[in-house]
């Protein structure tokens, strides 16, 4: 059990039943009332009037604000009832994760009282909740970006808000320095518009109609020479330091929103945790246990460590007397789906404490009403790129001081709350300050295949805020080129590196598809990509692994995991199919689910990784790629694979463990893959996971001579 150092837990008899209110089903207008007094009462509703002024006098303006202060459901409807939206502009509102652009979207769509994908829509990768009548528009700074490749201009936006700028991920960083220049070439004069015409010849093959219609019309524009009106931007940000934006932007203006916060005892352990999933769930039940009313909130590291938890928890429950077992467990994380998301902004039952299990997510993108207890192990699941190897891992880090002290601040929204770290105070002073943006440490080839597309060819001249490390770029565009990407100028390819560009998917991905369109296997890739896109379509309790190892033994292929994912797809698919026959949707859905418990498959991540595989499919036969299926002659398969991830391919060393032919590193199979216990001789992988050991996961088979064939570009050249 954690010892809590300083505070201790104290027996409290508060009366105050803030996590009560029956989800109030009944009545619509008391909700209605509610919220048009808790938007009244956000200290950002003091300063609207304010606010829209200074949006209207600077160009660019910079807000910073406490989480929670209004920020992100706000000011998008201040600006759209001062007229932002005249001429049928939107607002476009960034956000760098998915769940929380869905369920703001939800939110303020609620607020507004529309319908969401109305007035008030959103759009992520694979999730498109909008119409021509949106007005107010929250999506991922990822899918803005892949906006600005079909209208340079973004004309469509009179404002754009890049909110949790203090993220710094790849994708706002690049952002913000495209958003600098489509700011200048609309205040700008029409004549100094690049050449469009010339853009559509080169794109010409892969452009749809809709997209045609936008290039038409900017084109209509620009012959008649109307002026595009002019961009306005703002930056928010939850951090106090505006200077870095303020300066990057040239000394834009920077406003500060005085935020609400009560009081936050921190707690910290006397001496550091072994197992902090442990010492988290057993934190969850000391506070249930012996702390007055208040939602929980704990901060995990990912997807499966949360629905791990989620079923302990629920099973410690049990084993409680049954007046003590109201505590309802809810958990929030990025690729869950957009209706279950919305659990964790309901009120618990009458009685009923809630404890909400989520990633990082929840530090500064999410608020949820409610929480008084903070539950912090003090980590979280960051990408680690090396440039030495060209490898990107996942690795569970320390947060930072500044992590830490967004988390602690989650309890103290309502009332006075309590943050439990769970790791003891000395290691906290040993935080680093803030963490680095993420475009110095992850892999950039997407980003880069990006900015190609966008027409920037010298990335190192771009005018990022924080400049990448040169040795990274030049890591990068070795891999587009070896990839096909970039041609031997490191310009954009035709078409490989347009198609490559145009797909919502890591440039690896991509080229997968791409290339299993002349392998005959697109059926395959296909399937076997939307199921890499979404994280453990497995789940193995780790009390129930062997009923969990003989059940999906039937989907198990000895070829490996890729082959394994396209049979446990395959066989839930002809399930579907079948159980649809004389049954409702929602009945066969059901089934459906069912089938995944009974098979130990995740049902969410298939649900998922079904949705995707439905979009890329329509992606890749808008290019004209060629979707056959491999049949039997699954070697075509493995080829295509070995095509595709030849930088990663390892070979097995006599003690068991493999070396990446690329970079020399010592590898292992993860203990999930189907090759854990029959080792092939040479593999290839898709992506290592470092823990206490870089595990190589979702491996296949692959015969060594092929690499030469099918990588000449690399393996011939090394010799
Ligand atoms: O962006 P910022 O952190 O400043 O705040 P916000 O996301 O606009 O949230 C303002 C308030 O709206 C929060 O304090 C929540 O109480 C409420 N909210 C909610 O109840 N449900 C949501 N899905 C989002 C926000
Ligand atoms: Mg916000």
């Amino acid at each position: 059990m954690p010892s809590v150092a300083s505070g201790g837990v104290r027996d409290s008899t508060q009366s105050n039943n803030q996590s009560s209110g029956t989800p109030s089903k009944a009545d619509f207008f008391t909700r209605k009332q509610k919220i048009a007094q808790q938007r009244k009462s956000l200290p950002i509703a003091s300063v609207e009037k304010r606010l829209v002024e200074e949006v209207r006098s600077n160009d660019i303006l910079i807000i910073v604000g406490e989480t929670g202060s209004g920020k992100t459901t706000q000011i998008p409807q201040f600006l759209f009832n001062a007229g932002f939206c005249h001429d049928g502009k939107i607002i476009g509102i960034t956000q760098p994760r998915r769940v929380a652009a869905v369920s703001v979207a939800r939110r303020v769509a609620e607020e507004c009282g529309v319908e969401l994908g109305q007035r008030v829509g959103y759009s992520v990768r694979f999730d498109d909740m909008t119409s021509s009548s949106t007005r107010i528009k929250y999506m991922t700074d990822g899918l803005l970006l892949r906006e600005a490749l079909l209208d340079q201009y973004l004309s469509r936006y009179s404002v754009i808000i890049v909110d949790e700028a203090h993220e710094r991920t790849v994708p706002t960083d690049v952002l913000l320095g495209l958003l600098k220049s489509v700011q200048k070439l609309r205040s700008g004069s029409i004549n100094q518009l690049p050449n469009i015409e010339h853009m559509k010849a080169d794109n010409g093959a892969l452009m749809d109609k809709k997209n045609d219609a936008q290039r038409a019309s900017i084109l209509k524009q620009c012959r008649v020479g109307i002026k595009l009106s002019p961009l306005k931007l703002i930056i928010m940000s939850a951090s106090l330091d505006a200077r870095a934006f303020s300066e990057y932007f040239g000394g834009a203006k920077a406003v500060h929103v005085q935020g609400r916060q009560f009081p936050v005892d921190i707690l910290y352990t006397r001496h550091p945790e072994t197992d902090y999933v442990d010492a988290a769930l057993i934190t969850i039940f000391q506070i249930h246990l012996e702390e007055g009313p208040g939602d929980i909130l704990v901060f995990l590291t990912g997807q499966e460590e949360i629905e791990s938890s989620e079923r302990l928890v629920k099973e410690r429950l049990r084993q409680l007397p049954e007046d003590k077992q109201m505590l309802k467990v809810l958990s929030i994380f990025s690729s869950l789906p957009s209706e279950k998301q919305m659990q964790v902004f309901m009120p618990a039952p009458t009685g009923f404490r809630k404890v909400i299990l989520a990633t990082n997510i929840a530090e500064t993108s999410v608020t949820i009403p409610g929480i008084k207890y903070v539950i912090d192990p003090g980590l979280v699941k960051a990408r680690q790129y090396s440039a030495h190897t060209g490898m990107e891992s996942l690795i569970i880090v320390p947060t930072s001081k500044a992590q830490a002290l967004q988390r602690s601040g989650r309890a103290g929204r309502e009332g006075p709350g309590k943050c439990f770290r769970l790791y003891p105070e000395r290691e906290f002073e040993k935080l680093k300050d803030s963490t680095l943006p993420d475009i110095l440490r992850t892999d950039l080839s997407n980003a880069i295949l990006q900015l190609k597309a966008l027409g920037v060819d010298n990335i190192l001249g771009f005018d990022f805020m924080e400049k990448p490390k040169s040795e990274a770029v030049v890591k990068s565009l070795e891999l587009l080129a070896l990839l096909g990407a970039l041609t031997d100028e490191y310009k954009l390819s035709d078409p490989v590196g347009h198609q490559m560009a145009r797909l919502p998917l890591d440039p690896t991905h991509s080229k997968a598809l791409i290339l299993a369109s002349q392998f005959n296997c697109l059926e395959e890739m296909l399937i076997a990509v939307a199921m890499l896109s979404v994280e453990s379509i497995f789940y193995t309790p780790r009390e129930k692994l062997e009923e969990a190892r003989n059940a999906t033994k039937c989907f198990s292929s000895l070829e490996g995991d890729h082959q394994t994912l396209v049979n446990v797809y395959r066989a839930s698919d002809e399930f579907f199919e079948k159980t649809k026959i004389g049954n409702s949707r929602e009945n066969a859905e059901k089934n459906l689910r069912k089938w995944c418990k009974e098979n130990f498959i995740n049902s969410r991540s298939l649900r998922h990784a079904r949705d995707i595989h439905r979009q890329i499919r329509e992606n890749v036969e808008h290019m004209g790629l060629r979707v056959a299926s491999c049949g039997d002659e699954t070697i075509q398969f493995r080829r295509c694979l070995a095509a595709t991830f030849f930088l990663n391919a390892a070979l097995k060393q006599p003690d068991g463990t493999y070396k990446v032919l690329s970079s020399g590193q010592t590898v292992q199979i993860h203990p999930t893959s189907v090759l854990f216990r029959k080792k092939a001789e040479c593999i290839i992988f898709d992506d290592l996971l470092r823990t206490n050991n870089n595990y190589m996961r979702n491996v296949t088979r692959i015969d060594y001579l092929w690499l030469p064939e099918l990588a000449p570009q690399y393996y011939a050249l090394k010799g």
